[in-house]
């Protein structure tokens, strides 16, 4: 199948010369391509052409974009989407004065949603994330990220890892399943630590591993949650799997999460609010991602990360919803978008890159998406404007007009 969509009025390739990232001041340049078609085939860009010479190829479907402009499609690189019932109790308590914290540290935060998951179905996991799915595809997110680690059982993880699975065969985009048993210690183990760190390195890991059911492993590192060393320790053993690592860190304190990343080789290391200088500075040298969720702090209403001085250090940034019940009950990128301009003082080409390339490095799939180049998948946002400084300005309004996935139209905005 050939097709041409046509005469945009801006194509933003966010072009990185083949590479797999954009670190510090390259996070601003995007490159932008004015009085250009994209043509598309059997699911690959074949080639960028002259909107002048396009009558000179042979396609079978023709879509007109004039009035629009198209970017690589949006990468979700972090949620909690798999994930059951609400929060909005806590979120009550916490415009009372109570702290995430504090209510992480009395039974609810992870472990209320835990115990909903764990009462849910297969079958009602399903159900209550489709829409959430939908949602980001009608964004123009056409790769998104979905971490299990709200059943912290045996049972329970396989369970979400199945329902994420269910959708990487069956959803129009690619669902990136990640395994995040290391999330919290669930009740039942909190005096005995040492069985459920080998309960997910000796049990889960293996049977996840067999059953293909996540190439990630992800762990969170803080006071009340997991420490360095027990991360190490997990980390150690996930690499007899060959398991790709990411970690959640410095979000609430700075315990030697980020030199653990990177001794790891981490693809990304994620939140960061708390960051010291030191590993700012050790981040900026490395491989691994900062991936920042201005989300998260707007929704406690905490720290922000030093978006700029890890961009200033040279950093690869990319930036997330960690749509999730409790800490970011945002499914929405776009929003993500301003609030990373507003709060972060990103720019507005760095925050594309930021959800593009980056976003697809953090998940180690920018070999094939996160730029329109040459070979790699036809995956689009396309949005009803003439130029993307819209994109960041119109807070809260959603202008996408066709999700393209693979060359094909997946989601189109309703006249
Ligand atoms: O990324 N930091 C740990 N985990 C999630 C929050 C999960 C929850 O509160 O349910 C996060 O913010
Ligand atoms: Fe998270």
């Amino acid at each position: 199948m050939k097709i041409l969509y046509d005469s945009p009025s801006q194509i933003i390739t966010v072009n990185a010369g083949g590479k797999k990232y954009k670190r510090g001041k390259e996070l601003s340049k995007v490159d932008l391509l004015e009085n250009h078609s994209i043509f598309v085939e059997n699911g690959k860009i074949k080639d960028l052409v002259p909107s002048s010479s396009t009558h000179k190829i042979k396609y079978d479907k023709k879509i007109d974009l004039s009035g629009s402009i198209v970017l690589p499609g949006l990468v979700e690189c972090h949620t909690h989407s798999a994930f059951y019932g609400s929060r909005s109790n806590e979120f009550l308590m916490r415009l009372n004065g109570a702290t995430y914290e504090e209510i992480a540290a009395s039974g609810g935060g992870i472990i209320s949603t835990m115990k909903n998951v764990r009462n849910a179905s297969f079958e009602e996991l399903v159900k209550f994330l489709e829409p959430k799915i939908k949602s980001f595809i009608s964004q123009g997110v056409t790769s998104l990220e979905i971490k299990s680690g709200y059943g912290l059982s045996f049972y329970d993880e396989i369970k979400l890892l199945q329902v994420i699975n269910y959708f990487k065969n069956t959803a129009l985009i690619n669902i990136i399943p990640t395994f995040l048993g290391a999330h919290t210690y669930p009740p039942e183990y909190k005096n005995e630590k040492n069985k459920y760190l080998d309960l997910l390195t000796e049990e889960l890991f293996p049977y996840i591993s067999q059953n293909k059911l996540a190439n990630f492993v992800d762990a969170f590192i803080e006071k009340g949650a997991f420490s360095v060393e027990d991360v190490n320790l997990i980390f150690e053993r996930a690499k007899k799997y060959k398991f790709n690592l990411r970690l959640h860190t410095d979000q609430f304190s700075s315990i030697g999460g980020i030199p653990l990343a990177i001794k790891h080789n981490c693809l990304s290391a994620d939140h960061l609010e708390v960051i010291n200088d030191d590993d700012i500075k050790l981040i900026s040298k490395s491989k691994t991602a900062a991936v920042l969720l201005p989300g998260v702090s707007f929704f406690l209403d905490h720290k922000y990360a030093p978006a700029r001085e890890l961009i200033d250090n040279n950093a690869i940034v990319a930036l997330s919803t960690d749509y999730n019940p409790g800490s970011s009950h945002i499914n929405n990128l776009q929003l993500i978008m301003q609030l990373a301009a507003l709060k972060l003082r990103m720019s507005a080409e760095e925050i594309i890159s930021a959800v593009t390339i980056n976003s697809a490095y953090a998940l180690g799939i920018s070999e094939n998406t996160g730029t329109i180049e040459l070979g790699k998948d036809a995956d689009f946002a396309i949005f009803e404007l003439n130029e993307y400084s819209e994109l960041i300005y119109n807070i809260g309004v959603n202008l996408l007009k066709y999700t393209v996935k693979s060359g094909n139209i997946i989601y189109q905005k309703a006249d």
